[in-house]
C-alpha cells in the first residue's frame, strides 16, 4: 500500500502559480494517463463503497462537475451502482435542487435533478481533490435534501494543510493521497 502510494505520488505534479499567483495547483491527468496510475486510482477509491466483507454498501456514485465526472462512472460501475452528476448552475435540463457556497474568491452555485436520488438511496461521493471541502460540502447538502444518505466522501487527493475536515463534519472520507 506504502509503495502504492509513493507510486501514485509520483504521478502527481506541482504546478506553481496556477491558477493564480501564490497557488501551487496539483495536476492529477498524469495519473489518469498512466495506465497503472488509472487503475489503482478507481481501485482505491472503489474501497470506499464496499463495507468489511466486501459487497458494495451504495446504490448511487454521485460525482461533482468536471473533474468528479472522470473518476465517479468507472468506480460506479465497480461498485454496481448508477451515476449520478452534481453540475454548476444552469446546466441541468430538468428541475433542480440547488445550493450555493464560498469559494475561496467569490461563490458557486452546484446543482442535482431533483428526481435523481430516491429517499433512502445510499450515495457516495467522488472527486479528484478535497481543498476547503465546499464542493463536497455543498453536495452532501444537495443530496441529503432529496432525503438521501452520504455513505462517505472519496477522493484522489486531499490538500491536509487546508480546512476540509471542519466542512464535512462527521462525514466519512477516503483520501487515497495526502499532500502536506
Ligand atoms: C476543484 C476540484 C474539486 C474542488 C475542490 O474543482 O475538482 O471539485 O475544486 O475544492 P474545494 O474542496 O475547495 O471545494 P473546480 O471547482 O476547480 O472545478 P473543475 O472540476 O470544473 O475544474
Ligand atoms: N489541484 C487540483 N484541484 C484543486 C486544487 C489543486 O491544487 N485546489 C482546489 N482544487
Amino acid at each position: 500500500l506504502e509503495a502504492g502510494r509513493e507510486a501514485l505520488s509520483r504521478l502527481v505534479l506541482d504546478i506553481p502559480d496556477h491558477p493564480e499567483p501564490g497557488v501551487v495547483f496539483k495536476d492529477i491527468t498524469p495519473v489518469l494517463s498512466d495506465p497503472a496510475g488509472l487503475a489503482a486510482v478507481v481501485a482505491g477509491l472503489t474501497t470506499a463503497g464496499l463495507d468489511e466483507a466486501g459487497a458494495p454498501r451504495v446504490d448511487v456514485v454521485v460525482g461533482m462537475e468536471a473533474r468528479g465526472f472522470i473518476l465517479a462512472p468507472p468506480v460506479a460501475l465497480a461498485l454496481g451502482a448508477g451515476f449520478v452528476p452534481v453540475r454548476k448552475a444552469g446546466k441541468l435540463p430538468r428541475e433542480t435542487h440547488a445550493v450555493s457556497y464560498d469559494l475561496e474568491y467569490g461563490s458557486a452555485t452546484l446543482e442535482l435533478h431533483r428526481d435523481a436520488l430516491a429517499p433512502g438511496a445510499r450515495v457516495l461521493l467522488v472527486d479528484d481533490v478535497l481543498a476547503t471541502g465546499g464542493t463536497a460540502r455543498a453536495t452532501a447538502e444537495l443530496v441529503e435534501t432529496c432525503g438521501a444518505e452520504v455513505v462517505g466522501v472519496a477522493v484522489l487527493l486531499d490538500l491536509a494543510f487546508l480546512p476540509w475536515r471542519r466542512a464535512l463534519g462527521d462525514i466519512d472520507v477516503t483520501s487515497l493521497l495526502s499532500i502536506e
